[in-house]
């Protein structure tokens, strides 16, 4: 099964982003975590990074076309993007809200996910973590495994 794992903006920056909040690994590395986590659980796992919103918004387009399951890390837009929301809310595969932090323990900017509703679930708070446990729950939805 192909997963789509897709990335918002400023994570291409991970590893020198403040890593006090966010860790030390790289997109890179995480891409990489996701990918070797994926093939051990059966998911053809492909990571993508974009700093763009409306970028974002095509591939969600191409997860519904193509009923693929996906990891969202929406990044900032998690906190305002109306047009994200309605490009998740066409999901026709499990989505999964993903934020290597905490949002809830931060800023109360970050308090509000206007994503969350349209989600499957929301896994966050584990830094990298937060991708495989997400990859795990992937892995054991019916939907994802056709059983
Ligand atoms: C984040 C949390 C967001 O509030 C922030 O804007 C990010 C990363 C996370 O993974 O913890 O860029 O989504």
């Amino acid at each position: 099964t192909r997963v789509l794992v897709l990335n918002g903006p400023n994570l291409g920056r991970l590893g020198s982003r403040e890593p006090d909040v966010y860790g030390s690994a790289d997109h890179a590395h995480l891409a990489e975590l996701c990918t070797e986590a994926g093939r051990e659980l059966g998911l053809e796992v492909e990571v993508r990074q974009t700093d763009d919103e409306a970028e974002l918004v095509r591939w969600l387009h191409e997860a519904a076309d193509g009923r693929l399951p996906v990891l969202l890390n929406p990044a900032a837009f998690t906190h305002y993007s109306y047009a994200l929301r309605d490009a998740a809310a066409q999901r026709t595969a499990p989505l999964i809200e993903i934020h290597l932090s905490n949002p809830h323990a931060r800023e109360t900017f970050r308090h509000l996910s206007v994503v969350s509703a349209v989600a499957s679930g929301t896994i966050a708070g584990f830094g990298t973590g937060s991708y495989l446990l997400g990859l795990r729950a992937l892995a054991a939805d019916p939907v994802v495994t056709g059983s």
